[in-house]
């Protein structure tokens, strides 16, 4: 009976894994924790775009302005915007999930691990995939989160996003198509795709991208902000135990030099 049970739930692995994947691949994020400059930047988009809705409230303004090394009044006057939060305060938001409830269908959750319990790749990809459905109520759908609640809050800066055709590279078992003469990629036309109106947003493809890596970097440092300073530590501790390894070695042999 046990032996059964088991292997049912070995069985039900695989479902459970593939209802977890949503069938469009994730984009890779990409992102490097030791750029300040990238993390500053995503904590600016972060305040100015997501904090209406989401906090990081496991996080404080003092400890991301001492990690990403922006001084305290810079951080006070440019980052935070409640009159009444103090520099030690965590990253709480005003409003109320019971209203947020009431207006988006689903009140905006926290943000501080998102990373952790999606994935960077997923944050990634979802902040890019925004397009325009007027069947929903925002008027937007999502192609990693599908009938999301979320409004499209990026869209002044991307652009409007639409499902449209764009000639795409010619893709055959995952590998990419080249023309055996020319070498050029295989372009066809494809009318399923996501593509930005030209001339609707403020950025370009490649500002949206960086802008949006930038975004997913803070998330992925709020979510784990000890990470940096725990490899450093790191090597210090396994360069210590290799120093003291000589030394203990040399102990030991100095202590059974009498036994032998
Ligand atoms: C106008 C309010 C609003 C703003 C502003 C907003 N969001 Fe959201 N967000 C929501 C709501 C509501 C949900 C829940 C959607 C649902 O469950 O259908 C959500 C969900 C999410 C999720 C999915 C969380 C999960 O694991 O289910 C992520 C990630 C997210 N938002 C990131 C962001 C980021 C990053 C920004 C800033 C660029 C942002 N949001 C700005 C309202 C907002």
């Amino acid at each position: 009976m046990k032996k059964q049970l088991i292997a049912l739930v070995f069985a039900l692995v695989p479902s459970v894994v593939m209802a977890a994947a949503t069938g469009v691949p994730l984009e890779s994020a990409n992102i490097d924790l030791r750029d300040k400059a990238s993390l500053q930047d995503g904590a600016r988009t972060f305040v100015n775009y997501c904090m209406g809705c989401h906090s990081t409230q496991y996080q404080r303004y003092e400890r991301v302005a001492d990690d990403l090394g922006i001084p305290d009044e810079l951080m006070m006057e440019n980052l935070v915007f409640s009159d009444s939060a103090a520099i030690g305060e965590h990253m709480k938001i005003g409003m109320r999930p019971e209203d947020s409830k009431r207006w988006f269908g689903a009140a905006p959750p926290d943000l501080t691990n998102v990373t952790r319990v999606r994935g960077e790749d997923w944050v990634y990809t979802y902040l890019k995939t925004f397009y325009e459905d007027p069947s929903r109520p925002m008027g937007v759908n999502n192609q990693v989160f599908a009938n999301v609640g979320m409004p499209n809050v990026l869209e002044e800066l991307q652009g409007r996003q639409v499902i449209g055709c764009k000639a795409m590279p010619v893709e055959k078992d995952g590998k990419v198509q080249k023309d055996p003469l020319t070498g050029d990629t295989l372009m066809d036309e494809r009318c399923d795709v996501l593509k930005v109106v030209e001339g609707t947003g403020i950025q370009s493809e490649e500002e949206f991208d960086t802008t949006v890596r930038n975004l997913t970097a803070f998330l992925a440092y709020s979510g784990d902000p000890i990470k940096l300073e725990r490899h450093r530590i790191g090597t210090y501790v396994l360069l210590y135990l290799a120093f003291f390894f000589i030394f203990a070695y040399l102990l030991k042999r100095e202590y059974w030099r009498d036994v032998h």
